[in-house]
């Protein structure tokens, strides 16, 4: 689940929170098979390629399972190693209503699942991208703990008007984000360890940028949302994350007031690179090269 854009929006929510019971009875033998499909795809990619605060998470939290998983059981787990839980909503919900839920430690969930014919793209985050790709590093103390900042950074920064930039951070730590670690580069990032593709590519491929994460760098870098990422920005640890986005952001934003915003694929001078990409990839029309 990530920020709205207005438009995706569902009508009008029965409780003020938009959450939703998650009706976990009603699911299919078809939507539990999808999520089975989904989770033994990316379980057999994961390893090597995933850090290991994922790994433990999706193992302490039982994953598989029998299919599409109850949240109750979710949360009896989740709750006892970080007192984070799950809540279900309709779909994207406003960004005020989800900053609210993070900085309480809830994680707000789609409770639909995609169709069989949807396993490799679709535009809205479903169950599978929220709980198998969000949750687990939810059982991560340090992440834990960021999550819940960054939904009271959330808060603040639309009451200042730079969500915009905001925004990006999410993007690019929560979302996208990878890790170096003494094996390598690891993802953790939730849109990328949900997707068979971009499991491999955004390690593997030679097309995409890897830079050191920079706090300001990252805030000034527009993203895509339709397709494989340009740059991946690379953490060096999750308590440094923290650490670095704990400071008051304030100072911050009135620099970005004043700064253009950086090309989507630029290598600036002050980048510490991991990898130069030669955005191959995106120069051949990425996803749809029809387009
Ligand atoms: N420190 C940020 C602020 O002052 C809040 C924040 C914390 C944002 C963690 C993102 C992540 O607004
Ligand atoms: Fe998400």
């Amino acid at each position: 689940m990530g920020m709205s854009a207005d438009s995706g929006l569902v009508s009008a929510p029965a409780r003020a929170d938009w959450t939703i019971d998650q009706g976990w009875a009603s699911y299919t033998p078809e939507d539990h098979q999808v999520w089975l499909t989904l989770y033994d795809r990316q379980a057999a990619l994961l390893p090597g390629r995933a850090c290991e605060p994922f790994l433990g998470g999706l193992k302490a939290l039982d994953l598989r399972g029998q299919g599409v998983p109850n949240f109750d059981v979710i949360n009896a787990r989740l709750g006892a190693l970080t007192g984070w839980k799950v809540v279900a909503v309709p779909g994207l919900v406003p960004d005020e209503v989800f900053f609210e839920h993070l900085a309480n430690r809830r994680f707000p969930a789609g409770r639909f699942i995609r169709k069989p014919d949807q396993l490799d793209y679709l535009e809205e985050p479903d169950v599978f991208h929220d709980v198998f790709g969000h949750v687990p590093m939810l059982t991560d103390p340090v992440f834990a703990d960021y999550m819940q900042a960054y939904g009271a950074g959330g808060l603040r920064a639309l009451h200042l008007g730079r969500l915009h930039n905001l925004a990006r951070l999410y993007w690019y730590t929560v979302e996208f984000g990878l890790i170096e670690t003494p094996d390598g580069l690891r993802i953790y990032g939730a849109g990328i360890v949900s997707s068979r593709g971009e499991s491999q590519f955004s390690l593997e491929a030679p097309s995409p940028n890897r830079l050191a994460f920079d706090l300001m760098r990252v805030m000034r870098t527009p993203y895509r949302i339709d397709d494989f990422q340009q740059v991946y920005f690379v953490v060096p640890s999750f308590q440094r994350l923290l650490d670095e986005t704990l400071k008051d952001f304030d100072p911050l934003y009135q620099q970005l007031a004043d700064l253009p915003d950086l090309g989507i694929e630029a290598i600036e001078p002050g980048d510490q690179v991991f990898t130069r990409g030669d955005q191959a990839y995106a120069r051949a029309g990425g996803r749809l090269p029809e387009r």
